[in-house]
């Protein structure tokens, strides 16, 4: 049995919660034993993201949960963590958990800056514990489909391609840092996948 702790039950939170509860369901291998939030209230709370309305519908008083990520560190004993942190934090709650020895499922984008990336890459390599970022429009269809194209060279060598992101401006996050630059990095990091230089 794997024991996981999900951390920031915020609007993509919410949707982590609702997709872990049914895969523990399914697979029987896995258990939700925390949940760890700054904002004892949100967790409660219903948000409305530019993914829909989130809500929880399951009990969550059956969970232990903490404020402090670092003391549900202390007290736990964990296999792997879900972060859906304010990007400025994915960072720093990777590498401490990684440290730990516990596996990583980190929401995109990846952390602020190349060398948070790099770090967060070398202490997963250094303790070998599984870091994944949630890149999830990797796995959509469209893209699969594009990638398929592209790799088979279906229709010829690509010559250009185009792609157009639209969102509305995220109003849901905790205390707006979504819209302080210095917390999530702006438009084009949150949107896109970052590269590291090398
Ligand atoms: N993969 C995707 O499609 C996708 C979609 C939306 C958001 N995201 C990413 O998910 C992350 C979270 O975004 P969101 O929209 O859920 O934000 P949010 O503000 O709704 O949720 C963040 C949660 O973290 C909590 N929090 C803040 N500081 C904390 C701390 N120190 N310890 C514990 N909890 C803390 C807040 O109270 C809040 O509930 C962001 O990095 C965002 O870019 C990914």
């Amino acid at each position: 049995m794997l024991n996981f702790a999900l951390i920031g039950v915020g609007g993509l939170g919410k949707i982590h919660l609702a997709n872990l509860l049914e895969l523990e369901q399914i697979r029987g291998d896995i258990r939700l034993v925390a949940l760890c939030d700054v904002e004892a209230t949100r967790i409660y709370e219903k948000v409305e993201t530019n993914l829909g309305e989130v809500s929880d519908s399951v009990d969550l008083s059956k969970f232990k949960f903490y404020q402090d990520a670092y003391k549900m560190f202390e007290n736990e004993k964990l296999d792997f963590i879900v972060s859906a942190l304010p990007t400025y934090l994915h960072e720093k709650i990777a590498v401490t958990a990684l440290e730990l020895g516990i596996h990583v499922f980190s929401e995109k984008p990846m952390a602020l800056t190349p060398q948070g990336c790099q770090n967060m890459i070398s202490k997963s390599e250094e303790k070998n514990r599984i870091l994944m970022i949630g890149h999830c429009l990797r796995y959509a269809p469209e893209y699969l489909k594009l990638k398929e194209y592209v790799d088979s060279g279906k229709y010829g060598k690509v010559q250009r391609a185009e792609f157009f992101r639209y969102s509305a401006t995220p109003a849901w996050t905790w205390q707006n840092w979504m819209l302080d630059y210095d917390k999530s990095g702006g438009a084009a990091l949150d949107m896109h996948i970052m590269v590291l230089s090398q």
